[in-house]
């Protein structure tokens, strides 16, 4: 059966391409989309694609993924470094979770070096860009067997 992967991106990440390009580059969210669907056609699996600014609306979106996702790709984006409520969410999902940072988030503030999220990710990719949604990606299809 086709697996599916839910790829949740938090807060700002809705601006990105003009948010801090120098950090974040030039895409759009809307261009990391199209380059996930297209590899998801590619690696036999299907997508969903998903952002908001808001914890608790992330909460449960990863709650519902019990039922409808096999693996997860999460940028918690800030929260990444406050949200024990993510944590908590990731952790009663029995998948697998690739955490994904644009920036390299250990070359950054001090603020960024730690990772509630982290400590649940059976993966994590920071620093590569936009392309380390697709890394994600692929990393979860190579798990799951798609
Ligand atoms: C980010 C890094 C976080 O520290 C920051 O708050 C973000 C984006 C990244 O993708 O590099 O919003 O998760």
């Amino acid at each position: 059966m086709t697996k599916t992967l839910l790829i949740l991106n938090g807060p700002n990440l809705n601006l990105l391409g003009t948010r801090e390009p120098d950090v974040y580059g030039h895409e759009t969210l809307d261009d990391v989309q199209a380059r996930c669907v297209a590899l998801a056609a590619d690696l036999g699996v299907s997508v969903d694609f998903r952002q908001s600014n808001h914890e608790g609306q992330l909460v449960d979106w990863v709650q519902q993924a019990r039922g409808t996702a096999d693996g997860i790709v999460i940028n918690p984006a800030a929260y990444t470094h406050t949200s024990v409520a993510i944590l908590d969410a990731l952790t009663m999902f029995a998948g697998p979770v690739i955490e994904v940072h644009i920036s390299n988030i250990h070359k950054r503030e001090t603020f960024r070096h730690h990772s509630f999220v982290s400590g649940r990710a059976d993966g994590v990719i920071a620093g590569c860009g936009t392309e380390g949604y697709l890394l994600a990606m692929r990393r979860l299809a190579s798990l799951l067997g798609a």
